[in-house]
C-alpha cells in the first residue's frame, strides 16, 4: 500500500511531466481528461492531507495567493541589458564581428567565431531562482540590480517548471537561476481581448482590451491577485543564466548552456542557432526577418551572442552591457495614432473598402497615412470611430490595417462608423450580395471613381503599358469628362491634354508617345488588362493560350471556358458576365477600331509547352533579365511561376543575393539553375 506521502509524491511526478510534455515539448502523451483526472486527485488529497500540500505542486499554479504589495528583491548577479542597435541592415553584423575579432586578437586567417544567433522576444525579463532544484522566487528585472517578486504569478505559467527535470540519480544544483522572457503568444493574446470585449460588453466594470501581447504580459506579472494572472495566458523562453553553483558552470558554450536548460524542462527557442562569423549572422538576421510574421509570438529583433563562455568571460562588460551580446531591432510593426476620418474608397471592381485615415505614424519601415478597415463586419467588429487612438499594424508587405482601438482615450463623443449603402463617388445603390462581405457599387463604368481604377489597370506595366498615364493624370482626365472608356484613350488629342492644368507641351507629347506605344500589345496583356473581374494575368495567359484568339474567347461557351486550365465556375461566369453585356463588346470593338493590335494564334488546347506542368521561383537578382522578364519567358513556355519554395517547385532561378527561398530549395533538394540554365532550358 501506497502512504498518502508517496501517492502524493507519484501524482505531482506524473503531472509534471505530462504538463511538460503538453506545455512545452508540445506533445502529450494522454488525453487532457486523465490529467485532469489526476490533477483532481492530487487536489482532494491536498485537501485532506495539508501537511503534504509542498510549493511546486502542480495544483499551486492556478493562482489564489493575493499580496498587499510587492516586495523588493536584490538580484544574486545583476541582470544587465544588451546594447541594442536599430540598423536593419547586415552591416551591423558584420560591425560586431569585426569588434569581436579585435578584441579578442584574431587575425585574418583565424576560423570564424561562432555565435548563437537568438530571436529577441518582446516580453519581459524574469530570473527563475531554483533552490535544490525547486521554484524558489520569480524576480522582475526592474533596475537590474533590484526587481520585484513576482513569484505567485509566474507560478501559474505552465511552462515553466515548479522543479527541474531531472534524471534519475543526477545530482541537483543547489542554486540555479535562469533568465528568460515572459511573453504572451500572439493567439493567446486575440483571444484574452475577445474574452475582454465580450466582459466588457457585459457591462463588466474596469475591464479592459490589451494594446499589444507585451503589454498583456506586462499586466498579468504584475498582478498582486494571482488568480487574475492565472487567467492571462503566459509563455516563457529561457535565455540564459544568473546565479549557478560552481559544481554546474563548467559548460564550455553557451549554446551547451541553452541545452542543459532544455533538458532541465525549460522551453528554448526552437530558431535559436549556432553560426559561423558575420555570414552567419547576416543570414540568420535576413530568415528570421522574412519569418517574423509567421512566427506565433511577437519578436523585435534578434540577438547575437559569442558562442564560448571563455571568450564571453575575457571580453567582459562596458558598464551595464556585455561585450559578447548584440542586439538589431528590426522596425516596429505597431504604433500608436489617431484617426482623423473614415472614408470609403471604390475600388476597380465597384469594392467599398472603409479606410481610416490617420495621422501620419512611421511604422514597419514606412510613414503611414491609411489603414484599412476592409469591409463593413470589420469596421463593426473593431469598432473604430473617428478622433480614436488605435493600434496600426504593417507587417512585411501587408497593406497597413487597424489592430485595435485604445478605449480609455476614446472621446465622448465619438461617433459610431457605418457603411452608407449608396457609392460615396456615384451614389449609386451599393450592394453586399449573400454569402460575400463587400458592399459593390452598382455603377459600374457610370462611377467616375470605378472609370478611374479601370483606366489605371489596363495602363498597367502588366496590361497594356502606358507608361505616362499615372492616377493624378487620370483622375484629369476623367474629372474633366474627356476621358469617359478605354477608346477615349486613344482619341485623346495634344490640344486636349495641353489644356489640362500643369500639363507642359513636353509632358503631352510623352504621353501621346506611351499611348500609341501601348497600341502594340499582346493577347494576354489586353485580356488582364479589361479588368474582368477574377481575371488574373495567370488566368488571362492561359486562356489566350487556349483559345488563340480574342472572338473566340468573347464567344466561348460556359461548358468551353470551364476545359481551360486553372478556370473554375467563377472565373467561367465572370467571363460569360462581362462579355454578355453589349457595351463591353462594343469597348473591344471600338479599341481594336482605334489600331490597338495584338498577334492571335491558333489555339493551343490540349496541346501541352516545353515546360508545361513545371513550377519554378525566382529569386535573387539575375545578370541581365528582370524578374518580370524571365517570368513572362518561363511562362510563354507553359511554366507556372510561384512565390515560395516547396517540394513541389520543379526549378529555383536564383541570382545574386538569393536569400532564403535559395536555402529552402537547397535544403529541399529541389534543383537550383541561373539564368544561363534558364536560356539552355527554354533553348
Ligand atoms: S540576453 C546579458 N537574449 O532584451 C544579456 N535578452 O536588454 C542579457 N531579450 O529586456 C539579455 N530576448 O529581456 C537576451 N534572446 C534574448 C532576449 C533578450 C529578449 C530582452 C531582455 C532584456 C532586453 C536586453
Amino acid at each position: 500500500m501506497q502512504t498518502p506521502a508517496e501517492l502524493a509524491a507519484f501524482l505531482r511526478a506524473q503531472l509534471h511531466h505530462h504538463a511538460h510534455q503538453y506545455y512545452v515539448l508540445d506533445a502529450p502523451s494522454i488525453p487532457d481528461a486523465e490529467y485532469d483526472r489526476l490533477f483532481q486527485q492530487l487536489q482532494d488529497l491536498e485537501a485532506q492531507h495539508p501537511e503534504l500540500l509542498t510549493p511546486d505542486s502542480p495544483t499551486q499554479r492556478v493562482g489564489g495567493q493575493v499580496l498587499d504589495a510587492f516586495v523588493s528583491v536584490k538580484h544574486a548577479i545583476p541582470m544587465l541589458s544588451i546594447r541594442t542597435e536599430t540598423d536593419t541592415e547586415a552591416t551591423g553584423a558584420q560591425a560586431f564581428d569585426t569588434r569581436i575579432r579585435k578584441e579578442l586578437g584574431l587575425g585574418e586567417t583565424d576560423a570564424p567565431v561562432e555565435y548563437v544567433a537568438e530571436l529577441k522576444f518582446d516580453g519581459l525579463a524574469m530570473s527563475l531562482r531554483y533552490e535544490n532544484g525547486v521554484l524558489a522566487q520569480a524576480a522582475t528585472r526592474g533596475d537590474g540590480e533590484m526587481g520585484e517578486d513576482v513569484t505567485h504569478n509566474i507560478r501559474t505559467i505552465a511552462q515553466i517548471p515548479l522543479n527541474l527535470n531531472l534524471a534519475h540519480h543526477t545530482p541537483v544544483p543547489a542554486v540555479l537561476e535562469v533568465r528568460g522572457e515572459v511573453y504572451m503568444a500572439r493567439a493567446d493574446f486575440e483571444a484574452l481581448n475577445e474574452r475582454q470585449r465580450a466582459r466588457i460588453a457585459a457591462g463588466e466594470k474596469g475591464e479592459k482590451t490589451f494594446v499589444n501581447p507585451r503589454n498583456a504580459a506586462a499586466g498579468a506579472v504584475r498582478q498582486l491577485d494571482s488568480s487574475i494572472a492565472a487567467q492571462r495566458p503566459l509563455s516563457f523562453f529561457a535565455y540564459g543564466l544568473g546565479q549557478i553553483s560552481d559544481d554546474f558552470a563548467a559548460f564550455a558554450t553557451h549554446f551547451e548552456l541553452l541545452m542543459a536548460l532544455k533538458v532541465w524542462g525549460f522551453p528554448v527557442a526552437e530558431q535559436t542557432s549556432c553560426v559561423q562569423g558575420a555570414a552567419g549572422l547576416v543570414d540568420f538576421h535576413q530568415r528570421m526577418g522574412q519569418a517574423r510574421d509567421q512566427l506565433p509570438f511577437d519578436i523585435d529583433g534578434v540577438v547575437y551572442k559569442v558562442n564560448r563562455l571563455d571568450w564571453q568571460r575575457q571580453l567582459g562588460f562596458v558598464t551595464r552591457e556585455p561585450r559578447w551580446a548584440v542586439a538589431h531591432k528590426y522596425p516596429a510593426q505597431e504604433q500608436l495614432t489617431t484617426v482623423q476620418a473614415i472614408e470609403v474608397q471604390v475600388g476597380r471592381t465597384g469594392k467599398l473598402t472603409p479606410v481610416a485615415k490617420l495621422a501620419p505614424v512611421f511604422v514597419g519601415g514606412v510613414t503611414v497615412t491609411n489603414a484599412t478597415l476592409h469591409n463593413e463586419d470589420e469596421a463593426r467588429r473593431k469598432d473604430v470611430r473617428v478622433g480614436d487612438t488605435v493600434v496600426v499594424r504593417r507587417a512585411g508587405d501587408v497593406i497597413p490595417e487597424v489592430v485595435s482601438v485604445v478605449l480609455e482615450k476614446r472621446l465622448q463623443d465619438a461617433q459610431i462608423f457605418t457603411m452608407q449603402h449608396h457609392c460615396p463617388v456615384c451614389n449609386s445603390p451599393a450592394v453586399r450580395e449573400e454569402g460575400e462581405a463587400d458592399y459593390r457599387c452598382t455603377g459600374g463604368l457610370f462611377c467616375s471613381a470605378q472609370r478611374k481604377q479601370a483606366i489605371l489597370h489596363f495602363a498597367h506595366r502588366r496590361a497594356v503599358e502606358i507608361e505616362d498615364l499615372g492616377d493624378k493624370l487620370v483622375e484629369q482626365l476623367v474629372d474633366a469628362g474627356v476621358v469617359k472608356t478605354l477608346p477615349d484613350l486613344y482619341r485623346l488629342g495634344f490640344t486636349a491634354l495641353v489644356t489640362l492644368e500643369r500639363m507642359a507641351e513636353k509632358s503631352a507629347n510623352n504621353v501621346l508617345a506611351s499611348i500609341e506605344k501601348s497600341k502594340h500589345t499582346t493577347l494576354p496583356r489586353f485580356l488582364f488588362g479589361l479588368g474582368i473581374r477574377h481575371v488574373g494575368e495567370a488566368t488571362a495567359k492561359e486562356l489566350a493560350r487556349h483559345f488563340g484568339s480574342m472572338d473566340a474567347i468573347m464567344d466561348a461557351t460556359l461548358d468551353q471556358l470551364l476545359q481551360v486550365n486553372d478556370v473554375g465556375p467563377t472565373v467561367a461566369q465572370s467571363l460569360r458576365t462581362f462579355f454578355d453585356q453589349a457595351h463591353n463588346r462594343e469597348v473591344v470593338e471600338q479599341l481594336r477600331a482605334c489600331g490597338v493590335t495584338w498577334a492571335e494564334g491558333e489555339p493551343t488546347a490540349g496541346a501541352s509547352l516545353p515546360l508545361t506542368g513545371q513550377t519554378f521561383v525566382i529569386t535573387g537578382t539575375l545578370p541581365t533579365l528582370s524578374r518580370d522578364e524571365a517570368k513572362d519567358m518561363l511562362e510563354a513556355a507553359g511554366a507556372k511561376v510561384a512565390g515560395s519554395v516547396s517540394k513541389k517547385t520543379h526549378y529555383v532561378l536564383a541570382g545574386a543575393e538569393a536569400g532564403s527561398k535559395l536555402e529552402k530549395a537547397l535544403a529541399l533538394g529541389v534543383p537550383v539553375i541561373d539564368e544561363d540554365g534558364l536560356r539552355a532550358l527554354l533553348a
